[in-house]
């Protein structure tokens, strides 16, 4: 088979198993087996593939199909210009949470900022503003042993390790300092949206997933503890569910801080809220 067909034959393979985006899929999957770029497929549409070529392909193309993430089949996710290290030991970065790295690095007054990343995860968040602001100090903490090793390779191979600490902590539990700028991506599923979840998300760890019963206690706790590590005037940047910035705003009222507002995502969601405390 041409490179052309096996692209053909994989999209509908994916369209069949209600992959999204199926022609993508079997690009980046084709790209991957052949350790080419996505664009150099299109030069090569004519080229027959070997047997030693189409084995891996197929296995990858199955595992898809049964709803293992694209970037665990990769290994790599695109964030923010940067490639990360993807696996099973931290939530998949999504898209929405560029943005909030973007409002947040567009929020930030001094490039000396001292940053504060609560639930890092793989590390996108902090190793990305660490990559924009080559003089800030920046702590990601986590309380996950798996997303902190991840986050650290991926400081390693993105020549940032120097710049970022890294701390196990629940919550701001172990953190000591003071912060001009605390940001969080926290779990902010509903225990009882479990079964809305698709194939992919439920391949995310559940301590990446799930708060509570409600959804934003993690969320909540945080608007609590940040006073105690903001310095004065400093910002809380939070990414939040569906549905949740109402009692958010209110939570972050009564805790007296001010110039409290919320932003969409592309989407139209009340996904981010900033606030500063002082
Ligand atoms: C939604 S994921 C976000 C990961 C990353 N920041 C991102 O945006 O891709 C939430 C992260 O918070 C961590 N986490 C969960 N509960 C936590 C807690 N109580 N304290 C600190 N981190 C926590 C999880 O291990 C996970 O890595």
């Amino acid at each position: 088979m041409t490179v052309l067909e096996v692209l053909q034959a994989t999209a509908a393979y994916l369209q069949k198993h209600d992959i999204e985006n199926p022609r993508l899929n079997a690009e980046h999957l084709l790209a991957h087996t052949l350790g080419r770029k996505r664009i150099e497929l299109y030069l090569q549409f004519e080229r027959e593939l070997t047997e030693t070529e189409l084995g891996p392909l197929r296995e990858l193309v199955k595992r898809r199909g049964e709803g293992e993430p694209l970037q665990h089949l990769l290994g790599t996710v695109e964030f923010c210009g940067l490639t990360f290290l993807s696996d099973r030991r931290a939530m998949v970065p999504r898209p929405e949470t560029e943005q909030l790295v973007e409002l947040v690095q567009s929020a930030i007054r001094d490039p000396r900022s001292a940053i504060l990343d609560v639930g890092t995860g793989s590390g996108v968040i902090a190793l990305s503003l660490a990559a924009k602001f080559p003089e800030a100090k920046i702590m990601a903490i986590d309380v996950s042993d798996d997303a902190l090793a991840l986050a650290q390779e991926n400081a390693v191979r993105l020549d940032l390790s120097s710049r970022v600490r890294f701390l196990k902590s629940r919550l701001l539990e172990n953190v000591e300092g003071a912060f001009d700028l605390i940001v969080a991506n926290l779990p902010y599923i509903s225990t009882q949206d479990r079964h809305n979840l698709s194939r992919e998300v439920l391949h995310d760890p559940e301590i990446a997933l799930f708060a509570g019963e409600r959804g934003d206690e993690l969320v909540r706790e945080l608007i609590d503890e940040a006073p105690t590590r903001l310095r004065p005037g400093g910002m809380l940047a939070l990414e939040i569910g569906l549905g949740q910035s109402e009692a958010l705003l209110s939570a972050l009222a009564e805790k007296n801080y001010r110039d409290i507002c919320s932003k969409n995502d592309y989407n139209g969601v009340k996904r981010f809220l900033f606030a500063r405390y002082g």
